[in-house]
């Protein structure tokens, strides 16, 4: 499974990119204000540090719009994908970008049938948002489970990237269900490196080693 860090802030970025474990950049327009910045100025600045795909969402409403848009956002870096929200106008976008090469990332996505749909239009990641179908009752992770095994049944190419990612029971669920990336904030990329009997064991080799240096 590919890693993905869902941020906007490039410290960040760069400190898991030193990790030697980092596949690809997801930004969205609330990841974007909290830096102060703009999108274009931040992903431009993004593709210095990472040498994978970076989504950069394109906010005209109107698909006419978002084509041109997304056009403009491509033409930043190759690496650049165009973020676009779940909706008729995005469908519309996506088949025009995608025939122009133009990869798509099709966002807020809940439920199978969106993502079906967005993989036919031409889209190349769907980005289903697991922690916001927790926070209201649902099981985020059956909605893995049912695009995963919608994409394998039909053999469709559309990567999967499970968003709104808030654990690192979250990133297991995402790799159990077979998904191609999981985009995961850097607090829990943090947490994922951490076991507490990897840090006895440190422990105690270090107090070991320590009675076997010459006095
Ligand atoms: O990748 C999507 C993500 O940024 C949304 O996460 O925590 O706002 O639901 P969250």
């Amino acid at each position: 499974m590919k890693i993905f860090i869902d941020t906007a802030n490039l410290e960040m970025i760069k400190e898991i990119n030193s990790w030697g474990i980092l596949d690809g950049v997801t930004t969205n327009p609330s990841l974007i204000a909290k830096e102060g910045t703009d999108v274009r100025t931040r992903v431009k600045e993004i593709a210095k540090i990472v040498d994978g795909p970076i989504s950069a969402e394109a906010m005209s409403p109107k698909w006419e719009d978002m084509v041109e848009e997304g056009r403009e956002l491509s033409k930043i870096h190759k690496n650049i994908n165009v973020k676009l929200p779940m909706c008729i106008d995005s469908l519309k976008a996506t088949k025009v970008l995608s025939s122009e090469g133009i990869d798509v990332n099709m966002t807020l996505i809940f439920s199978p049938q969106q993502a079906l749909m967005a993989a036919k239009a031409g889209a190349k990641y769907v980005s289903p948002f697991i922690g916001r179908l927790d926070d209201i009752g649902m099981y985020g992770t059956d909605l893995l489970d049912q695009i995963c095994g919608v994409f394998d049944n039909y053999s469709y190419d559309t990567e999967v990237i499970a968003a709104s990612i808030r654990s690192p029971v979250h990133v297991l669920d995402a790799a159990l269900a077979g998904c191609d990336i999981a985009t995961i904030p850097y607090d829990i990329l943090l947490k994922m490196v951490a076991h507490p009997k990897t840090d006895e064991g440190i422990a105690k080799f270090i107090s070991d080693y320590e009675k076997t240096k010459k006095k």
